[in-house]
């Protein structure tokens, strides 16, 4: 077979939660209690450049830096996969750059695992299809799943030991519903006090509302689906807004509480819910303190200049449904 010989380069769009995952029923293999539902933005993307090396030792370089745990471990864990399933045993470095860091709760690891997976597929020659893709992303990341696929995605629990029937798979394509905008308010770049890992072990094991958190999500989930398909903002609006008020009250229930939001945020969802009145929006919060917001393109310039008058220091960035993860072809640089 014909090997890769020069470097690959991948690249991949980080994604946004409607129906949150929050809750592992394998934390080594990140396989979710719960089906979650999401989509890619068509902005923000991060770029996976893999190379062999003739060194003694892989290296993961991330903006920069040499990753040290826990991101290090979750790389070499997708590399042990993809030696084993390709036997071939080359040493690799791996140069990833993000536009969105990474641990501010908005998705910047989704976005760095699944552009590495893919770049790990393709340097190996695993010829894996988008279904094996997810999985083996999802290993890095479990939202990581949910940047494979194009547009709307669906990560299915799964209810196998080894995850192979854990994958994300598109639910309705990029370019489905055109009038779409997603606004990213970011207010704090500060990385979140309890990594999403730590914070979904402590509330499975000291809420007594996990159970039922699960359930619901599981229950959620068709119901999403169908809103999606039918492009019901209404309805999408109500759920997914409802799902990560849930899942944040969910967080606060543990013990001791975890709490995401800042005090900027409370103040931004209260502006929310008064533009909501006059304009078809909803905002969803990953955990972190920075809202995302969902409108239609005829409500985004009202909402885009209120939140700027409001709230001058904040930054928002307005992007679309977006396509999944893709080699890129080319020189190789990385800019
Ligand atoms: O994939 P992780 O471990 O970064 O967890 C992501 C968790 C949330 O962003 C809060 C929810 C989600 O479904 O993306």
């Amino acid at each position: 077979m014909k090997r890769n010989s020069g470097p690959v380069m991948a690249q991949a769009p980080p994604n946004i939660a409607l129906l949150k995952y929050w809750g592992k029923r394998d934390s080594a293999l990140n396989l979710p209690v719960a089906d979650s539902l999401a989509v890619c933005l068509d902005d923000f993307h991060t770029t996976a450049k893999m190379q062999r090396a003739d060194a003694p030792a892989d290296s993961f370089v991330w903006n920069g830096q040499e990753m040290g745990p826990p991101y290090r471990s979750r790389f070499q864990r997708m590399v042990r996969f993809a030696r084993e399933r390709s036997a071939r045993d080359e040493v690799i470095q791996a140069e990833i750059k993000s536009t969105l860091p990474p641990r501010i709760g908005l998705a910047g690891s989704a976005a760095a695992m699944s552009a590495f997976a893919l770049a790990l597929s393709e340097f190996f020659d695993m010829g894996l299809h988008s279904r094996e893709l997810s999985a083996l992303a999802r290993m890095g990341s479990g939202s990581a799943a949910r940047s494979i696929p194009d547009g709307f995605t669906w990560w299915h629990r799964g209810h196998l030991t080894d995850g192979t029937d854990s994958f994300a798979e598109t639910i309705l394509s990029h370019d489905a519903w055109p009038e779409l905008r997603i606004l990213l308010i970011i207010l704090d770049t500060e990385g979140k006090r309890v990594s999403s890992t730590d914070g979904m072990v402590r509330v499975a094991q000291t809420s007594p509302h996990f159970e039922a958190w699960t359930h619901q999500c599981n229950f959620l989930a068709p119901i999403m689906l169908e809103a999606i398909q039918a492009q019901d903002f209404e309805k999408l609006s109500s759920l997914a807004q409802s799902n990560a008020q849930t899942m944040h009250a969910l967080c606060m229930t543990a013990q001791p509480p975890i709490v995401y939001v800042s005090s900027a945020t409370l103040r931004v969802l209260e502006h929310l819910e008064e533009l909501r009145r006059a304009h078809p929006l909803f905002y969803t919060l990953d955990a972190g303190p920075n809202p995302i917001v969902f409108t239609l393109d005829g409500s985004l310039s009202t909402i885009e200049s209120s939140l700027a008058a409001s709230f001058p220091r904040a930054s928002v960035q307005a992007c679309r449904p977006g396509p999944g993860a893709r080699i890129v072809k080319g020189n190789g640089a990385i800019k």
